[in-house]
This record gives structure tokens, C-alpha cells and sequence, in this order.
């Protein structure tokens, strides 16, 4: 039985210290007692101290956006991963699709990355996800899989169970556009056969792999019924705690 996860990312959409109060000092009574699903949110690096300060006796857990991999040195703009341990940073989305297509970032940067943050107990929630051009062209598995052999590269079981994966089509991103529930599972199913070829079946099956894209609190509940859907990580509904938390308590139903 996976545990869903369900990931606030707010982008650089909130973070100064008043927006990261109002939200949160109104999500931490709505969630309370909510133990079946574990809930992360992840502010801009800005807000996190606040953010923490808010949520450290709660079950909300705090989660950067990035990292880079070195733990300090001459790397101007760079955020180590010790200094967001130190302040209470729980876990790191990395790799997300706008790091990847706006910054550039690599498979193989993501790679270090994800090692980096393994060693430190730092709890990676890594995304994957196609175009909507490779999904036109019929290319989407192949994407996922080349994702996936690139940014896990070199990992062990035991690692790669550490793992938070959320799988994310870049169509759906922002777009208002979502994945139906089928076309979700049916990449899940697939990463996770993946998964259970590349490492092993208790492996793949111990995996969260999260649905990104446009979640609702309209939408939730039908992707969380997917047997291969373990949460999700949601972009704009996460920054009005009223919708999160409404996507918060479909992830609690859907194990019911
Ligand atoms: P969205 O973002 O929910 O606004 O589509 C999801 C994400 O980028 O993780």
C-alpha cells in the first residue's frame, strides 16, 4: 500500500512573507488529523524560513523547488542542499519541466542532483513528463524511458525507493488542460513496469508516482482512483489553501 503525496509547488507565483502566512496559517487547521496522506509544500527559497516556522509542529512538511549539487563554494545564485536541510527543508522537486526547459537543465545535472540529495536524506520528488509534440508524434514512451535510464542512472533499489516521482506532461502544465484519467494511469502503469525491469517488482511496486498537470479540485478524484496514481503535485490549485486542501482530502478518499 503506497501512502499518497500530495506536493503544493507554488512556483514563483508566492513568497513574500505575508502570502506565505495567510496560506498557511489557514491550510494548518484545515489539514489537521490528516495522517493518511503525507502533504508537502514547497515555497520559493525566500519563504521557506517563514513557511517553517508556520508548519513545524504540523503534519504539512516543507519542500524546495531546487538545489544545486555541491554543498558550498564559488556558484553564485546556487542554493546548497545543506543550508535548506538546516532550516528545516524536508523534501526537493527536482528536475522540474520548466527547470529542464527554461534553465536548461540536463538529465545528467538532475542526476547529480538527485545523488546529492540522497545523500543527505533530503527526500527528492523527481519529474518527467513529454511535450505535446512528442506525445503527437506517438513519442511519449520513449521520452519517459530515456528520462528515466538518464536521471536515475547508476542509482541502487534501496535508493531509487527513496524516490518520489511525479509524472508530469508538459501539454498539461498551466494549460488548464489535464491529463484524463486514463492517459495518466497508462503512463504510470508503464513507468512503473519500468521500474520493476530496471530494478525489481517490490521496487516498482513501493514507488509514489504522482500525476502533475493542471489538477483540480474537480479533477482529483478521478485521477487518484487510478491504481498506479499516488498523489499528485499541483501547481496553481496549491496556492489557495481551500483548493488544495479540497485535492488534500480527495487523495484521503481515493484510499478509502
Ligand atoms: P499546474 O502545475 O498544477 O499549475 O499545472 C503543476 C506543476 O508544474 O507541478
Amino acid at each position: 500500500m503506497r501512502k499518497p503525496i500530495i506536493g503544493g509547488n507554488w512556483k514563483m507565483n508566492r513568497g513574500t512573507p505575508n502570502e506565505t502566512i495567510e496560506m498557511l496559517e489557514s491550510l494548518v487547521p484545515q489539514v489537521e488529523g490528516i495522517d493518511t496522506v503525507d502533504i508537502v509544500i514547497a515555497t520559493p527559497f525566500t519563504a521557506l524560513t517563514k513557511a517553517y516556522e508556520i508548519i513545524k509542529d504540523t503534519n504539512i512538511k516543507l519542500g524546495a523547488q531546487n538545489m544545486y549539487f555541491e554543498d558550498k563554494g564559488a556558484f553564485t545564485g546556487e542554493i546548497s542542499p545543506q543550508f535548506l536541510k538546516e532550516i528545516g527543508v524536508e523534501y526537493v522537486i527536482l528536475g522540474h519541466s520548466e527547470r529542464r526547459d527554461i534553465f536548461k537543465e540536463s538529465d545528467t545535472l538532475i542526476n547529480k542532483k538527485l545523488k546529492k540529495a540522497l545523500s543527505i536524506s533530503l527526500k527528492p520528488i523527481v519529474c518527467i513528463g513529454e511535450h505535446l509534440e512528442e506525445r503527437e508524434a506517438g513519442k511519449t514512451m520513449h521520452k519517459i524511458e530515456y528520462q528515466i535510464n538518464e536521471t536515475f542512472k547508476d542509482l541502487s533499489k534501496e535508493e531509487m525507493r527513496k524516490i518520489i516521482i511525479a509524472y508530469e506532461p508538459i501539454w498539461a502544465i498551466g494549460t488548464g488542460k489535464t491529463a484524463t484519467p486514463e492517459q495518466a494511469e497508462e503512463i504510470h502503469i508503464f513507468i512503473r513496469n519500468l521500474l520493476s525491469q530496471k530494478f525489481d517488482k517490490e521496487t516498482a511496486d513501493s514507488i509514489r508516482i504522482q500525476y502533475g498537470g493542471s489538477i483540480k479540485p474537480i479533477n482529483a478524484e478521478d485521477l487518484f482512483n487510478k491504481k498506479n496514481i499516488d498523489g499528485g503535485l499541483v501547481g496553481g490549485a496549491s496556492l489557495q489553501s481551500d483548493s488544495l486542501f479540497q485535492i488534500i482530502l480527495a487523495a484521503d478518499k481515493s484510499i478509502k
